[in-house]
């Protein structure tokens, strides 16, 4: 433990920032080259865009207060620790279980809720420096206290030893960039408010870790594969064979029983494309003379990939996990972007749009999963075997989620983190439907 605790501090100065930073720079100066040029009622819609966010964000202040005060009127045991997520009086919250493939968990509103969080930075010493916004110095502590409330039903709030007695014997990984990562130190403190976990392996430049519960036999790990697919970097550009699953996880995918896939910004990098050993082009990154493949279309052949190999080869529970959207606001994340918001954004009739290219990427990954789908059910296989922890809108929702700049920061790294999340955060919500997903 003392050396995975002592290589955190002292390796992630350097190397792992560096790499997570990377993730949103070439594509935010695209989308802001390509509104520039491409259109300039694009400037005029993002203006009005954030007139429209300040306008729901008054709106949501009057109308969260009310909220609130209801469930202190009603006497509601704030600090309960009940697993039944329920404040509603009226709450169908016994139907979520089981029957949940009824409950559509990515449509919904965050709604204030006195619960503390799962665990605090004085509580979990797994977060990541850059990510441990508490201890860096946010002073607000607003952002703790939301609860996702799905249209239709209840989310019932995550039962730490629920997860583990369910979990007993079983390896789980999660396969992605930083965010990924971000995503399974959320799930290791909470689960470490049961039961310290023991350290497995831990790899200094923090591309794989690997946790054991012991009393459980529940080993939770995150390996490293940005893109999902095959690829190298050679020349500042990298190289990636879409057709190929990277082998970091394609060579060993069966050790584990349940594997949650993310991808996204990292796409934004540099890149030429392969398809059979074949340049298929690159994307407006590389500075290459190339025929242009854009990311969006890479992306969404890298899925289908993983996908068909994870349904032919792989014999555990595959989650795929949706694109997530950064909040960067008043200029690019290279040249100062911020994400000082301090409440979540209040969309009732769900009619915000999404950001446009999170929107491009999130209609790819819905075109691949279904895909998927159906391959499964023309060969037969269990329905229950691919799994969507579709996480795009409610992550939406949540600009003041970010640690913006209450990070660790090195020379070349921007000011603010808009893409990643603070522990605890908002994403601390996605264990919920993860939980809700492993028990259905
Ligand atoms: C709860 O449901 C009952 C019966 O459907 C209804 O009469 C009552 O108004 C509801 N209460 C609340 C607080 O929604
Ligand atoms: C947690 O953060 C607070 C500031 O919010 C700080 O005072 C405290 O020392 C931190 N705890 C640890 C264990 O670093
Ligand atoms: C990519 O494929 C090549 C050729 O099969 C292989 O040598 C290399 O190890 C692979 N790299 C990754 C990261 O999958
Ligand atoms: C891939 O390339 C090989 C030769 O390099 C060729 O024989 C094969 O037909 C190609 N496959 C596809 C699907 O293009
Ligand atoms: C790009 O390549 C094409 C074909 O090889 C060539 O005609 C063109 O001059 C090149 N453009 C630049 C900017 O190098
Ligand atoms: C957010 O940051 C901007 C730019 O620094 C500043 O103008 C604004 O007042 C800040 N808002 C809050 C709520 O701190
Ligand atoms: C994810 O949820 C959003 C909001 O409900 C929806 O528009 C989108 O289609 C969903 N994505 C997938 C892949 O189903």
């Amino acid at each position: 433990m003392k050396s995975a605790d002592n290589s955190m501090s002292t390796s992630c100065a350097k190397e792992c920032f560096e790499s997570t930073s990377y993730i949103f720079r070439p594509g935010l100066i695209l989308c802001h080259k390509r509104i520039k040029l491409a259109a300039g009622f694009a400037v005029l819609l993002l203006i009005v865009g954030f007139l429209d966010s300040c306008w729901y964000i008054s709106r949501s202040i009057a109308k969260q207060h009310l909220d609130f005060l209801k469930f202190s009127a009603s006497g509601v045991d704030a600090g309960s620790n009940a697993a039944d997520g329920s404040r509603t009086p009226n709450s169908s919250s016994s139907d979520s279980e089981g029957s949940g493939e009824v409950c559509d968990f990515s449509k919904g509103k965050w709604v204030a809720d006195m619960t503390p969080p799962p665990y605090t930075n004085n509580t979990c010493k797994y977060i990541h420096p850059s990510q441990d916004c508490m201890k860096n110095g946010r002073p607000d502590r607003g952002y703790l206290y939301w609860r996702w409330q799905p249209i239709s039903c209840e989310l019932r709030r995550f039962d730490a030893q629920l997860f583990l007695e369910s979990m007993k014997q079983k390896k789980m990984t999660f396969i992605g960039d930083s965010i990924a990562r971000n995503h399974m130190q959320s799930l290791l403190c909470a689960l470490a408010q049961v039961e310290d976990p023991h350290n497995v392996y831990f790899d200094v430049k923090e591309k794989e870790a690997s946790w054991e519960f012991v009393s459980y036999k529940f080993t939770l790990s995150n390996l490293w594969s940005p893109f999902l697919a095959n690829h190298s970097f050679v020349e500042n550009v990298y190289h990636i064979h879409l057709d190929m699953p990277d082998m970091m996880w394609s060579s060993r995918i069966n050790d584990y029983d349940i594997a949650i896939l993310s991808t996204g910004y990292w796409y934004f990098r540099p890149s030429i494309y392969y398809m059979n050993n074949t340049i298929l082009g690159t994307n407006p990154h590389s500075g290459v003379n190339l025929t242009i493949f854009d990311k969006v279309p890479a992306m969404k052949v890298a899925w289908e990939t993983t996908l068909n190999h994870m349904i032919n080869k792989y014999n555990g529970i595959i989650i795929m996990r949706t694109i997530t959207v950064p909040h960067f606001e008043g200029a690019d994340w290279f040249n100062g972007g911020y994400c000082n918001k301090t409440m979540p954004f209040f969309d009732p009739l769900m009619q915000e749009p999404l950001p446009w290219m999170t929107d491009a990427i999130s209609r790819a990954q819905i075109q691949e999963f279904r895909k998927a789908m159906d391959r499964i059910r023309a060969s037969k296989y269990d329905l229950q075997k691919l799994r969507l922890l579709n996480v795009t809108y409610s992550s939406f929702l949540r600009p003041d989620g970010h640690p913006n700049s209450f990070r660790i920061m090195t020379a070349f790294e921007p000011r603010n983190d808009c893409l990643h999340w603070c522990l605890p955060g908002p994403i601390d919500m996605w264990n919920q439907i993860l939980l809700h997903i492993l028990l259905s």
